[in-house]
Protein backbone atom coordinates (compact mmCIF):
# COMPACT_ATOMS: atom_id res chain seq x y z
CA UNK A 1 0.00 0.00 0.00
CA UNK A 2 1.24 3.74 -0.81
CA UNK A 3 3.78 2.93 -3.18
CA UNK A 4 3.58 4.75 -6.39
CA UNK A 5 0.09 5.79 -4.82
CA UNK A 6 1.74 7.83 -2.57
CA UNK A 7 3.04 10.24 -5.45
CA UNK A 8 -0.43 10.59 -6.88
CA UNK A 9 -2.10 10.97 -3.24
CA UNK A 10 -1.65 15.05 -2.47
CA UNK A 11 -3.07 15.54 -6.60
CA UNK A 12 -6.16 12.83 -5.14
CA UNK A 13 -6.69 15.16 -2.06
CA UNK A 14 -6.47 18.93 -3.44
CA UNK A 15 -9.85 19.59 -2.53
CA UNK A 16 -9.39 18.28 1.21
CA UNK A 17 -8.57 21.65 3.62
CA UNK A 18 -6.36 20.32 5.85
CA UNK A 19 -6.65 23.80 7.84
CA UNK A 20 -10.02 23.37 8.69
CA UNK A 21 -9.63 19.94 9.80
CA UNK A 22 -6.97 20.99 12.14
CA UNK A 23 -9.65 24.47 13.24
CA UNK A 24 -11.30 21.37 14.18
CA UNK A 25 -8.46 19.63 16.26
CA UNK A 26 -7.40 22.75 17.89
CA UNK A 27 -11.42 23.78 18.87
CA UNK A 28 -11.17 20.47 20.55
CA UNK A 29 -8.03 20.67 22.68
CA UNK A 30 -9.43 24.05 23.56
CA UNK A 31 -12.79 21.85 24.60
CA UNK A 32 -10.40 20.02 26.57
CA UNK A 33 -8.82 22.47 27.63
CA UNK A 34 -5.22 21.06 26.92
CA UNK A 35 -2.32 22.89 25.36
CA UNK A 36 -0.12 20.44 24.21
CA UNK A 37 3.65 20.96 23.62
CA UNK A 38 4.59 17.80 21.82
CA UNK A 39 2.14 16.16 18.90
CA UNK A 40 2.83 13.25 17.28
CA UNK A 41 0.91 12.85 13.69
CA UNK A 42 -0.14 8.94 13.34
CA UNK A 43 -0.50 7.13 9.87
CA UNK A 44 0.49 11.05 9.27
CA UNK A 45 1.09 10.09 5.15
CA UNK A 46 2.20 13.02 3.55
CA UNK A 47 2.15 15.38 6.18
CA UNK A 48 -1.13 17.12 5.50
CA UNK A 49 -1.72 17.45 9.09
CA UNK A 50 1.55 16.99 10.03
CA UNK A 51 2.80 20.63 8.56
CA UNK A 52 -0.42 22.10 9.25
CA UNK A 53 0.23 21.36 13.40
CA UNK A 54 3.99 22.90 12.20
CA UNK A 55 2.81 25.63 10.94
CA UNK A 56 0.27 26.79 13.91
CA UNK A 57 3.28 26.41 15.64
CA UNK A 58 2.94 22.87 17.74
CA UNK A 59 6.66 20.50 17.41
CA UNK A 60 5.53 17.73 15.82
CA UNK A 61 6.52 14.04 15.14
CA UNK A 62 4.51 12.20 12.13
CA UNK A 63 4.42 8.51 12.29
CA UNK A 64 3.60 5.96 9.42
CA UNK A 65 4.61 2.85 7.86
CA UNK A 66 4.74 4.03 3.97
CA UNK A 67 8.49 4.82 3.25
CA UNK A 68 6.98 6.69 -0.07
CA UNK A 69 4.15 8.46 1.70
CA UNK A 70 7.19 9.93 4.82
CA UNK A 71 9.58 10.99 1.07
CA UNK A 72 6.94 13.16 0.30
CA UNK A 73 5.81 14.53 3.83
CA UNK A 74 9.39 15.18 4.56
CA UNK A 75 10.66 16.58 1.10
CA UNK A 76 7.12 19.32 1.63
CA UNK A 77 8.62 20.02 5.25
CA UNK A 78 12.11 20.80 4.21
CA UNK A 79 10.77 23.32 1.41
CA UNK A 80 8.46 24.59 4.08
CA UNK A 81 11.33 25.44 6.20
CA UNK A 82 10.00 22.90 8.79
CA UNK A 83 12.33 20.31 11.03
CA UNK A 84 10.11 17.55 11.52
CA UNK A 85 11.09 14.19 12.48
CA UNK A 86 9.43 11.12 10.81
CA UNK A 87 9.36 7.81 12.11
CA UNK A 88 8.56 4.89 9.39
CA UNK A 89 6.88 2.90 12.13
CA UNK A 90 3.63 0.55 11.96
CA UNK A 91 1.24 2.25 14.42
CA UNK A 92 0.51 -1.15 15.70
CA UNK A 93 3.69 -1.51 16.98
CA UNK A 94 4.54 2.44 18.33
CA UNK A 95 7.10 3.08 19.83
CA UNK A 96 8.64 6.49 20.74
CA UNK A 97 12.00 7.72 22.20
CA UNK A 98 9.57 9.86 25.14
CA UNK A 99 5.44 10.41 25.87
CA UNK A 100 3.94 13.21 24.21
CA UNK A 101 0.67 15.36 24.88
CA UNK A 102 -1.64 14.32 22.22
CA UNK A 103 -1.43 12.08 19.12
CA UNK A 104 -3.47 12.83 16.12
CA UNK A 105 -4.62 10.15 13.50
CA UNK A 106 -6.69 11.93 10.53
CA UNK A 107 -8.30 10.76 7.91
CA UNK A 108 -8.94 6.89 7.97
CA UNK A 109 -5.69 5.71 9.62
CA UNK A 110 -7.60 3.38 12.22
CA UNK A 111 -9.16 1.91 9.53
CA UNK A 112 -6.28 0.49 7.68
CA UNK A 113 -6.14 -1.59 10.96
CA UNK A 114 -8.03 -4.93 10.25
CA UNK A 115 -8.82 -7.05 13.10
CA UNK A 116 -10.29 -5.45 16.63
CA UNK A 117 -7.16 -7.05 18.69
CA UNK A 118 -4.63 -4.82 16.62
CA UNK A 119 -6.61 -2.20 17.10
CA UNK A 120 -6.54 -2.34 20.58
CA UNK A 121 -2.65 -3.10 20.55
CA UNK A 122 -2.45 0.31 18.46
CA UNK A 123 -4.58 1.70 21.30
CA UNK A 124 -2.19 0.65 24.32
CA UNK A 125 0.64 1.85 22.45
CA UNK A 126 -0.80 5.15 22.40
CA UNK A 127 -1.79 5.65 25.94
CA UNK A 128 1.57 4.48 27.24
CA UNK A 129 3.06 6.83 24.86
CA UNK A 130 0.89 9.98 25.98
CA UNK A 131 1.52 11.89 29.25
CA UNK A 132 -0.89 11.46 31.79
CA UNK A 133 -4.07 14.43 30.55
CA UNK A 134 -2.42 13.75 27.06
CA UNK A 135 -5.59 13.48 24.14
CA UNK A 136 -5.95 11.87 21.26
CA UNK A 137 -7.49 12.68 18.35
CA UNK A 138 -8.72 10.59 15.31
CA UNK A 139 -11.65 9.52 12.58
CA UNK A 140 -12.55 7.22 11.38
CA UNK A 141 -14.80 6.44 7.83
CA UNK A 142 -17.93 4.96 9.68
CA UNK A 143 -19.45 1.78 9.15
CA UNK A 144 -22.22 3.33 6.94
CA UNK A 145 -19.80 5.03 4.68
CA UNK A 146 -17.85 1.80 3.83
CA UNK A 147 -20.61 -0.50 3.87
CA UNK A 148 -23.87 0.85 2.21
CA UNK A 149 -21.81 4.63 0.33
CA UNK A 150 -18.53 3.34 -1.22
CA UNK A 151 -19.73 -0.60 -0.51
CA UNK A 152 -19.93 -2.78 -3.35
CA UNK A 153 -19.41 0.34 -5.74
CA UNK A 154 -17.90 1.01 -8.91
CA UNK A 155 -16.53 4.60 -9.26
CA UNK A 156 -14.98 6.72 -11.78
CA UNK A 157 -12.71 10.28 -12.36
CA UNK A 158 -11.87 10.47 -15.79
CA UNK A 159 -9.22 12.91 -15.19
CA UNK A 160 -7.09 14.19 -18.31
CA UNK A 161 -3.98 13.86 -15.93
CA UNK A 162 -4.81 11.38 -13.86
CA UNK A 163 -7.72 9.07 -13.84
CA UNK A 164 -8.71 6.91 -11.29
CA UNK A 165 -11.20 3.47 -11.47
CA UNK A 166 -12.26 2.41 -8.07
CA UNK A 167 -13.58 -1.02 -7.70
CA UNK A 168 -15.01 -1.88 -4.23
CA UNK A 169 -16.33 -5.04 -2.64
CA UNK A 170 -17.27 -5.33 1.36
CA UNK A 171 -17.70 -8.18 2.96
CA UNK A 172 -20.63 -7.83 5.56
CA UNK A 173 -19.49 -10.89 7.61
CA UNK A 174 -15.78 -9.75 8.15
CA UNK A 175 -16.76 -5.71 8.03
CA UNK A 176 -13.48 -5.34 5.39
CA UNK A 177 -14.02 -3.36 2.54
CA UNK A 178 -11.36 -4.29 -0.53
CA UNK A 179 -10.38 -1.08 -2.85
CA UNK A 180 -8.96 -1.97 -6.21
CA UNK A 181 -7.59 1.35 -7.81
CA UNK A 182 -6.72 1.42 -10.97
CA UNK A 183 -4.72 4.84 -12.02
CA UNK A 184 -4.12 5.62 -15.72
CA UNK A 185 -1.45 8.74 -15.26
CA UNK A 186 -0.68 10.84 -18.20
CA UNK A 187 3.33 10.64 -19.52
CA UNK A 188 2.84 12.57 -22.81
CA UNK A 189 0.15 13.16 -25.02
CA UNK A 190 -1.69 10.37 -25.18
CA UNK A 191 0.38 8.00 -23.78
CA UNK A 192 -0.59 6.73 -19.75
CA UNK A 193 0.85 4.61 -17.33
CA UNK A 194 -1.15 2.40 -15.55
CA UNK A 195 -0.55 1.93 -11.98
CA UNK A 196 -2.88 -0.45 -9.64
CA UNK A 197 -3.21 -1.10 -6.01
CA UNK A 198 -5.45 -3.10 -3.83
CA UNK A 199 -6.11 -1.62 0.08
CA UNK A 200 -8.06 -2.86 2.52
CA UNK A 201 -10.17 -1.16 5.23
CA UNK A 202 -11.94 -2.25 8.09
CA UNK A 203 -15.55 -0.72 8.67
CA UNK A 204 -15.77 -0.51 12.62
CA UNK A 205 -18.93 0.58 14.72
CA UNK A 206 -18.71 3.70 17.11
CA UNK A 207 -19.67 1.65 19.99
CA UNK A 208 -16.76 -0.56 19.00
CA UNK A 209 -14.24 1.93 18.94
CA UNK A 210 -15.06 3.70 21.96
CA UNK A 211 -15.03 0.02 23.92
CA UNK A 212 -11.69 -0.51 22.92
CA UNK A 213 -11.00 2.79 24.38
CA UNK A 214 -12.38 2.17 27.75
CA UNK A 215 -10.16 -0.99 27.59
CA UNK A 216 -7.42 0.69 26.76
CA UNK A 217 -7.58 2.82 30.14
CA UNK A 218 -8.81 6.64 28.22
CA UNK A 219 -11.71 8.37 29.35
CA UNK A 220 -13.16 11.58 28.60
CA UNK A 221 -14.31 9.72 25.10
CA UNK A 222 -16.50 12.06 22.64
CA UNK A 223 -17.32 11.71 19.15
CA UNK A 224 -17.89 14.38 16.65
CA UNK A 225 -19.27 15.14 13.13
CA UNK A 226 -16.56 16.28 10.73
CA UNK A 227 -15.42 19.92 11.09
CA UNK A 228 -17.66 20.55 13.87
CA UNK A 229 -18.09 19.89 17.50
CA UNK A 230 -21.45 18.52 17.02
CA UNK A 231 -22.73 15.09 17.62
CA UNK A 232 -22.13 12.51 14.53
CA UNK A 233 -25.52 11.54 13.04
CA UNK A 234 -26.65 8.14 12.04
CA UNK A 235 -25.25 9.00 8.44
CA UNK A 236 -22.07 10.92 9.13
CA UNK A 237 -19.55 9.26 6.78
CA UNK A 238 -16.75 10.25 8.80
CA UNK A 239 -16.81 10.10 12.73
CA UNK A 240 -13.90 12.00 14.90
CA UNK A 241 -13.10 10.79 18.41
CA UNK A 242 -11.59 12.01 21.18
CA UNK A 243 -10.24 10.87 24.56
CA UNK A 244 -7.80 11.59 27.35
CA UNK A 245 -5.21 9.16 29.53
CA UNK A 246 -5.72 9.51 32.88
CA UNK A 247 -4.31 12.71 35.01
CA UNK A 248 -3.39 10.41 37.22
CA UNK A 249 -4.82 6.90 37.57
CA UNK A 250 -4.63 5.92 40.64
CA UNK A 251 -6.62 9.48 41.53
CA UNK A 252 -9.45 9.38 38.88
CA UNK A 253 -9.99 5.21 38.44
CA UNK A 254 -13.30 6.36 36.39
CA UNK A 255 -14.45 6.44 33.28
CA UNK A 256 -16.99 9.09 33.76
CA UNK A 257 -15.39 12.08 31.62
CA UNK A 258 -17.05 14.17 29.54
CA UNK A 259 -19.47 12.46 27.28
CA UNK A 260 -19.28 9.02 28.25
C1 LIG B 1 -5.52 7.81 3.84
S1 LIG B 1 -3.85 8.01 4.26
C2 LIG B 1 -3.96 9.35 5.43
C3 LIG B 1 -2.69 10.15 5.51
C4 LIG B 1 -2.76 11.43 6.31
N1 LIG B 1 -3.16 11.22 7.67
C5 LIG B 1 -3.66 12.45 5.63
O1 LIG B 1 -4.69 12.74 6.20
O2 LIG B 1 -3.33 12.91 4.56
C6 LIG B 1 -3.60 6.65 5.36
C7 LIG B 1 -2.16 6.49 5.82
O3 LIG B 1 -2.14 5.48 6.83
C8 LIG B 1 -0.90 4.81 6.73
N2 LIG B 1 -1.03 3.54 7.48
C9 LIG B 1 -1.96 2.58 7.29
N3 LIG B 1 -1.78 1.60 8.20
C10 LIG B 1 -0.71 1.95 8.96
C11 LIG B 1 -0.03 1.35 10.05
N4 LIG B 1 -0.41 0.18 10.56
N5 LIG B 1 1.03 1.99 10.59
C12 LIG B 1 1.43 3.19 10.09
N6 LIG B 1 0.82 3.81 9.06
C13 LIG B 1 -0.23 3.20 8.50
C14 LIG B 1 -0.69 4.65 5.24
O4 LIG B 1 0.66 4.37 4.93
C15 LIG B 1 -1.18 6.02 4.76
O5 LIG B 1 -0.11 6.93 4.69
Amino acid sequence: MYQEFAYLYDTLMKSVDYEKWVDQIEAIFRRYEVEPKTIVDLACGTGGFTNSLAKRGYPVIGVDQSVDMLNVASDKSRKSGWQIPYICQDITELELHHPVDAMVCMCDGFNYILDSAELKKCLQGIYRFLNPGGILIFDISSHYKLSSVVGSHTMADPDKNISLIWLNQFDRKSGILEMNLTFFIRQEADLYRRVEETQLQRAYCQDEILQSLNACGFSGMECFAPLSLAAPKKKSQRIVFSAIRREAENIRNDSAGIGL
